[in-house]
């Protein structure tokens, strides 16, 4: 199962800079069983949970397709501005400038037990930063779940120093 995932997975040299060997995932999504074979992978790994978090925008298609498998509801969790009702944001340090997440006040009831989803799990920043303001909501938050994961960053060892516990498909040197 996952030597189908990982076969649909293109590299692109130097994108988005000279000497990155990025891992696309749109061949992924393209390949109706081998996106099918990457819901139920993680699916298998995932847990218990109440609700999945799915974080803009890569990780709104793997959520949705988890939450869907597995009949969970749906958080969003986007950049600025995006969201209409009230809502709670988190800013973060990137290597150059901040950046920020939001997510809905409301969207689910203190201590409901949420699953963050993500595609990629690289320097981590985006993951501590949802999980910080998944909490900051009231949830609780026991387990990220990546399709992949570049090892030789810091974003597994941030995770578990919040007491989040990683699980990521595949791995990759970063
Ligand atoms: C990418 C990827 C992860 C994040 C991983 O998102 O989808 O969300 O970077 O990197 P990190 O662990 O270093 O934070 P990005 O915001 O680049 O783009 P997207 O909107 O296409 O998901
Ligand atoms: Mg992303």
């Amino acid at each position: 199962m996952l030597d189908t995932i990982s076969a649909h997975i293109r590299v692109v040299p130097d994108f988005p800079k000279p000497g990155i060997q990025f891992r696309d995932l749109t061949p992924l999504l393209a390949d109706g069983p081998a996106f099918q074979a990457t819901t139920a992978a993680l699916a298998e790994r995932a847990g218990e949970f109440d609700m999945i978090a799915g974080v803009e925008a890569r990780g709104f298609l793997f959520g949705a397709a988890l939450a869907q498998l597995t009949g969970r509801g749906l958080v969003i969790v986007r950049k600025p501005g995006k969201l209409p009702a009230a809502t709670i944001g988190h800013d973060y340090d990137l290597e150059y400038g901040t950046d920020r997440l939001e997510l809905h006040a409301d969207a689910f009831a203190p201590g409901t037990r949420v699953l963050l989803v993500d595609d990629v799990l690289a320097t981590g920043g985006t993951a501590e930063a949802a999980v910080t303001l998944l909490r900051k909501a009231g949830g609780m938050v026991e387990r990220a779940m990546f399709v992949m994961e570049l090892d030789g960053l810091p974003g597994a060892a941030r995770l578990r120093a919040m007491g989040v516990e990683p699980v990521s498909l595949l791995h990759y040197p970063a």
